[in-house]
Order: C-alpha cells, then structure tokens, then sequence
C-alpha cells in the first residue's frame, strides 16, 4: 500500500497515474488543505508539517511513500528519508530526468512555489545532469490558491492573467521544456500551454508516480482511501472533477495536528 501526501489536491496528479499504471495498487492519499498552502510558509513549517504528514501514514500501514508535493521535496525530503523506514520518493529527481531527456534547445524553465525556488533543488539537480543547461526559475505564488478554488479554465480571465502575468517573460525566450515544479500547476496545464504553445510542460506528479511504479509489483484490491485535514466537502467535489470519478464516500477528516514521529 503506497502513501502519497500533498498540501491539497496537487498529489492527485501522481494519483490519477498510480491509477492507470497499477490498478490494482491500494492508496492512502492525504491532503493537508486545513493548512494549504505550503508554498509561501518557512523551512522550519515545511518540515514540521512533512513530518507529521508522513507520521500520518506510517500509522495507516503504507509501505512506501510518494511526496507528491514540489515544496516538501524540495526542502524537506532527505530529512524524511534519513529518518524513515520505508522508501520515500520526491518529485525533483524524476521531473529532472523527464525534462533533460526531453530538451533540444538546452533552455528549461522551472515553475514552482517561493519555498521550491528559495530551495534550488531543481536547477541543482538539473546542472549535476546536465551541466550545459541554461535554467531559468520563476515563483508563481498565486497558482496554488487558484488551483484550490477550482479558477482553472482556460477560458477564465482570472486563470488567464495570472499566468500571463508570471509566464510571458518565456514567450519566444528559447525555453522548449518547462518543469511544473509544483504538483497543483498541471490542472491550469490548459491555460499554460494556451499562452505558451509549443513549450513541453513536465507535470512532476505524473513523472514520481511513473518512477515510484517501475518495478513495484501491485499488491492489493485497488482501494483508495483519502483524508484531508479540513472539510472533505470541497475536497469532494474538487478531487471528483479532476479525477473523472465520484470520490464521495471515501474522504475522510484527519487531525494531522495529533500525529508526531
Ligand atoms: N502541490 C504543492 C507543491 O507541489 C503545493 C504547495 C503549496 O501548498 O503551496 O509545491
């Protein structure tokens, strides 16, 4: 049974491709929207909320866990791995591959929230790679909150200008791959790619789900069971959007704040 956490509905993303690659894997997803977002928060409160999402799901008997969360990979996860007992996978690693294997022009860009660019943790990873890359970065704080109260479509002047307003800068600039640093930016892909055309978009989420499954065998009934540390109400009806099918009847409310390591 794999784990999979996130400040809200981005870690989703690795979710929808858990379940086309495994089936038959059984999931514990837990959104931490009582406290979204993360991205704007220090250091010391990504950790501090990374570890008790972790402790969270060790308590429910997952045996391998997937940060689906650009923030906590970035700034959090080696502190995670050091102190856990099953495997912990992050996003950056994977996204890196995907957008190295992926660029003709040698030019990406990388998206994430102001804790994922204060980090560095792409671009490092990206040069250690490969170290001809010219990589730019660009903090887009207002995607997440966008993203959480559903203003994603393309046609939605809102969804429109704000990533205009942090995008334009990489029309016609050379950039053939952007990395989507953060698991919340690929439900406004549309409206990126719209003002962006011909720019490769890596969702991050997608890409950790592929590696967390290359070589796992799925052992399982298939289930998947979600908690949310606020209201599953909105979480509902967000997750079931995006999904493609009706989670009602398996969210359920956590009380992050009493789990500790
Ligand atoms: N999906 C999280 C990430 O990948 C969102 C962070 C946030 O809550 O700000 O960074």
């Amino acid at each position: 049974m794999i784990g999979i956490f996130d400040s809200g509905l981005g870690g989703l993303t690795a979710v929808k491709q858990i379940h086309r690659l495994m089936p038959g894997e059984d999931l514990i997803y837990f959104g931490d929207t009582g406290r979204v977002p993360y991205g704007t928060r220090s250091r010391q409160t990504i950790i501090q909320y990374a570890k008790q999402d972790v402790a969270f799901l060790n308590s429910m008997g997952v045996d391998a866990i997937l940060v689906a969360c650009g923030t906590v990979s970035t700034t959090a996860l080696s502190i995670l791995q050091k102190e856990s007992k099953i495997p912990v996978i992050g996003v950056v690693e994977p996204a890196c591959r995907a957008a190295a294997a992926h660029t003709q022009s040698g030019s990406v860009a990388v998206i994430g929230t102001v804790a994922t660019i204060r980090s560095g943790a792409f671009p490092n990873m990206l040069k250690n790679m490969c170290p001809s890359l010219q990589v730019y970065e660009q903090a887009c704080p207002l995607f997440v909150p966008l993203v959480e109260n559903g203003v994603i479509d393309r046609d939605d002047p809102i969804a429109r200008l704000a990533v205009e307003r942090y995008l334009m800068r990489f029309k016609g600039s050379g950039v053939d791959t952007m990395i989507l640093g953060c698991t919340h930016y690929p439900l406004l892909a549309e409206v990126i790619a719209d003002i962006l055309p011909g720019i490769r978009l890596i969702n991050t989420g997608y890409e950790a789900a592929k590696a967390l499954c290359e070589g796992r065998v799925a052992e399982g009934t298939g289930t998947t069971r979600y908690f949310v540390s606020d209201d599953p109400e909105m979480f509902i009806a967000s997750a079931s959007r995006f999904l493609g099918e009706d989670v009602k009847g398996q969210v359920e409310y956590v009380d992050i704040g009493a789990y500790y390591e």
